[in-house]
């Protein structure tokens, strides 16, 4: 494995000075999978640092780098690039267990982790947090209804919600103050006893979980430090910095569709606090968009295809999770939800994703509104039963032929798919300025 890129310099790689900073952001602007780890890949080489701000092991994110495919959970894509900092911030949920077993596969792939900072302030998933996440999921299938949320079960909830009730949170600066971490996890035992117990589950063993989280201490301890303070004097010391967004928008705890979301800001907005950097150094957005929609686990989702249409992207785009294997669910691309990710993310432009997939379909369908009760609607709701009951309206467009996977300029794709991403750059206000056209860095558009 090279770790030099060698995928064209260009303008659009290089990340924007606000005057005061120079960051760049990258986000998921659908349900997720979008192809985020594969461009922050590529833009890794032109900053300092790249910073994981939200989330945990619940992400995928692959790349695949002159033919060999890589899957990264909590460490940053951009760990591949020599000289490049990889940062996991506050805002992330860290299971140190899969962090271990990440640096461990990166150790013998010869790749270099020896300047990873990681949050004193960051939560750490503990394993009680894993089992709750699979009670809570257990009890909400219980009655047959379609009330749970299909979690990755990382235990993503169940951390945020324990960092929500602060005094039982681990944070990873406990992990080497061992006074702390013992009645921290003693605390979250006995307060877990009785859930634990009317769940069917064994007593929680406070000494063992102590002992493990301090021999994740002993790991750890000296990649831990005050990311926060790091990343400010990276900044003002006009070091570019990128922030690689986990998760998308659509999943967002506050701004997605809501319960069947994450627990995290996945979206532009958890940069600042999930950072610990001021808002004003979030500019140069790159919103993520694939050519078409997926989601995985339960949620409204008014593009699906449950046809054999929906089948075709699936075998072609590889649409299983990268996380749980699980097979993704495909349908047409959704511009509604795209505005108004578009909006909430102040996205600045767009990289559009596995259009390659779409190539072969004499007719694409392109959803442009909602009908609600007999209504037109061209925004989302905010209330996912809403959501769920609403119908598409589709623009049909013209397909595309061919084997995009060589094409390197905007100008020699098939003029349908050319139609096709005007189409999207009108409907979404932002300029299409990246796209992809197959897995590997190199087949990449950047216009
Ligand atoms: P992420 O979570 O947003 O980083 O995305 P995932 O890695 O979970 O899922 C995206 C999948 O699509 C991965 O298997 C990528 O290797 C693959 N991929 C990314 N961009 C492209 C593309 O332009 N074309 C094709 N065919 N595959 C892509
Ligand atoms: P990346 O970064 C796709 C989904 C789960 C589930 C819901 C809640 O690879 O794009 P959680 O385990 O977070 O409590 O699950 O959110 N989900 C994702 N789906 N890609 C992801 O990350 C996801 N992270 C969470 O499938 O529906
Ligand atoms: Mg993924």
């Amino acid at each position: 494995m090279t770790k030099i890129s060698s995928i064209q310099d260009t303008e659009i790689l290089r990340p924007v000075s606000s005057g005061r900073s120079t960051t760049t952001a990258v986000v998921g602007l659908q349900w997720g999978d979008e192809g985020k780890g594969k461009l922050v890949d590529i833009l890794a080489p032109h900053h300092s640092a790249v910073v994981r701000f939200n989330g945990g092991a619940n992400a995928g994110h692959s790349l695949v780098v002159h033919g060999e495919r890589m899957a990264f959970h909590l460490v940053p894509c951009g760990v591949l690039h020599p000289g490049v900092r990889p940062v996991l911030a506050n805002g992330v949920v860290i299971d140190p267990d899969k962090l271990i077993e990440e640096l461990d596969i990166l150790a013998e792939r010869g790749i270099d982790t020896g300047t990873l900072a990681i949050s004193d302030r960051a939560q750490i998933v503990m394993p009680y947090h894993k089992q709750e996440d699979a009670l809570r999921e257990r009890l909400l299938s219980s009655d047959g209804d379609t009330a749970a949320i299909g979690t990755t079960g990382r235990g993503i909830g169940p951390a945020y919600a324990e960092k929500a009730a602060r005094a039982t949170a681990v944070r990873a600066g406990d992990l080497v103050r061992p006074d702390v971490l013992r009645d921290r996890v003693n605390k979250a035992c006995l307060m877990k006893h009785s859930m634990f117990d009317a769940g069917g589950l064994d007593a929680l063993d406070a000494g063992a979980l102590i002992d493990k989280a301090l021999a994740w201490g002993e790991r750890l301890g000296a990649h831990i430090c005050d990311t926060s303070a790091l990343l400010n004097a990276m900044l003002g010391s006009g070091n570019p910095v990128l922030f690689e967004g986990a998760n998308a928008t659509l999943l967002d705890v506050d701004h997605g569709t809501f319960p069947f979301v994450t627990s995290s800001n996945a979206s532009a907005m958890g940069i600042p606090a999930g950072a610990g950097v001021a808002p004003r150094h979030i500019s140069n957005v790159i919103g993520v968009v694939k050519a078409y929609c997926t989601r995985v686990g339960g949620g409204p989702f008014p593009s699906e295809l449950h046809d054999k249409t929906g089948g075709l992207i699936r075998e072609r785009g590889r649409e299983y999770g990268t996380t749980t294997g699980r097979p993704r669910r495909c349908g047409w691309l959704d511009l509604v939800a795209l505005r108004y990710a578009v909006v909430l993310n102040g996205v600045d432009r767009i990289a559009l994703t596995l259009l390659d997939v779409l190539s072969g379909f004499d007719e694409l369908q392109v959803c442009t509104a909602y009908k609600l009760d007999g209504k037109l609607l061209d925004h989302m709701p905010s209330d996912a039963d809403d959501l769920s009951r609403v119908e598409a309206v589709y623009a049909p467009m013209t397909g595309f032929d061919g084997d995009l996977s060589g094409v390197r300029s905007r100008a020699d794709l098939p003029s349908e798919a050319q139609r096709y991403i005007a189409f999207i750059e009108e409907h979404a206000g932002v300029p299409v300025d990246f796209i992809g056209v197959g897995a590997d860095r190199e087949q990449s558009i950047l216009s």
